[in-house]
């Protein structure tokens, strides 16, 4: 079989062909990406996708799967590019978007990798699948095992995955592992046993994954009108999603389809934040958090496996990183609900925060198009919204209770 693309180390450039096992490169050890082949990069590419819906799949040249009849699909992208009028008026930016992908089907933009993954796991054969996760990962993969008929674990730090994302994984029937440590722990052991077992690793050190979540980058660009923003604001945990949006946008440039490419801004919380530090204070190795913390539990991530690609894609791109606190996040949280009428929960915020941050430090123009990823659903983490707000007030069933309410 003719392949269209195969693996290539970030490292050393050694090549895999596709239809290996392979997470890291067995000669240096570090990550893979997917590589297409040349005669793929042209405007050509994108004349089938027109005439397609907008889906993860309508862009199919450009992912790496070759059996489209194992496509494992729950209808993800697609997902709606907000343009906020409201509170870019309140930021004074006349151009600001936000691409809402809590519209996915299990309510985040992990979706978007899952179904490429699992259809991939399908592709070579693999009967069970795995992650570790702050929750989402888990609640997507859950769902997308549970359609294509495979058995599902994910392991999760113990107390820390909001209980909307707990929940996902059970209903799906996922092996629920709690694992007292944190995010980086769980990763760690959950990818030694998928290296011993044959079980299929879906975070995103899997470059497969990685794949479906470029398509954000796709979608901008066809729902701006084939152009791209000049900024592009992204929550970054365990550094999968910019990586593999500023590859997708590399790849329209590649295609020769842009003629420029956005600047990418990575957001962290301040206490999950090793890449916003590395890049700010201009270190020369990178300082992992060994006990990262945040009201953001999504991110609480302190040592992302993809740091390398994200730092490329900031820097490439001539962007930068920024932190915010779990005030601001949660401050931006009811902004973004109030003003727009839409809800994240806080690592989605972090993006928001992170563009009031930057508006205020006029390193944002009021001229330039900006698109914040919104990643997940507000509905996943309730609990951290009740807990802000003072209980509604109770009345008796009573015209005149009710009047003198709004009296007072
Ligand atoms: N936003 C949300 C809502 C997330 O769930 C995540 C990651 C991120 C942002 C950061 O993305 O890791 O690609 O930099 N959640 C992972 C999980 C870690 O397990 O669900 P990233």
């Amino acid at each position: 079989m003719a392949w269209h693309y195969r693996l290539k180390c970030i490292g050393c450039g050694a090549e895999f062909p596709p239809n290996t096992i392979i997470y890291k490169c067995s000669s240096c050890g570090e990550l893979l990406s997917v590589e297409y082949n040349n005669d793929l990069m042209s405007p050509e590419i994108s004349l089938r996708w027109a005439s397609r819906p907008l889906t993860v799949w309508r862009y199919i040249e450009l992912l790496p799967i070759s059996d489209s009849s194992k496509m494992v699909s729950l209808g993800e992208g697609g997902t709606s590019l907000n343009r906020c009028v409201r509170l870019g008026c309140e930021l004074n930016l006349k151009n600001l978007y936000v691409k809402n992908e809590g519209e996915n089907p299990t309510g985040s933009f992990k979706d978007r990798g899952m179904t490429v993954g699992v259809t991939k796991a399908l592709e070579l054969d693999m009967k069970r699948v795995a992650c570790a996760s702050t929750g989402n990962t888990s609640a997507s993969l859950a769902a997308y095992a549970a359609k294509a008929g495979l058995e599902c674990i994910v392991l999760i730090p113990s107390g820390k995955v909001a209980f909307g994302k707990l929940v996902q994984a059970i209903i799906h029937g996922a092996r629920v592992i709690q694992v007292k440590g944190n995010f980086d722990e769980a990763l760690r052991i959950v990818e030694e046993l998928c290296l011993t077992q044959p079980i299929y690793l879906l975070n995103s050190i899997n470059p497969y994954r990685l794949e479906g979540q470029k398509t954000i980058a796709f979608e901008i660009w066809d729902q701006m009108g084939h152009k791209v923003p000049d900024k592009v604001i992204v929550p970054v945990g365990n550094a999968g999603n910019i990586s593999a949006i500023w590859k997708g946008f590399k790849e329209l440039y590649m295609a020769g389809l842009i003629e420029k490419l956005p600047e990418m801004i990575g957001i962290q919380s301040e206490g999950a934040a090793p890449i916003a530090n590395f890049i700010k204070g201009g270190l020369k190795e990178m300082r992992f958090v060994e006990r990262p913390e945040t009201i953001a539990t999504a991110i609480r991530i302190g040592s992302p496996v993809n740091w390398k690609k994200a730092v490329k894609a900031i820097k490439e791109s001539g962007g930068l990183a920024e932190t915010v606190s779990d005030e601001e996040i949660l401050s931006a949280q009811a902004l973004l609900a109030r003003r727009e009428g839409i809800f994240v929960e806080p690592a989605s915020a972090a993006a928001i925060a992170g563009l009031i941050k930057l508006a205020d430090m006029k390193l944002i123009d009021r001229d330039e198009t900006v698109v914040c990823i919104l990643t997940g659903h507000g509905l996943k983490d309730p609990d951290i919204v009740l807990r802000q707000f003072p209980k509604p007030v109770e009345i008796e069933a009573d015209l005149e209770a009710l009047i003198k309410i709004f009296a007072s």
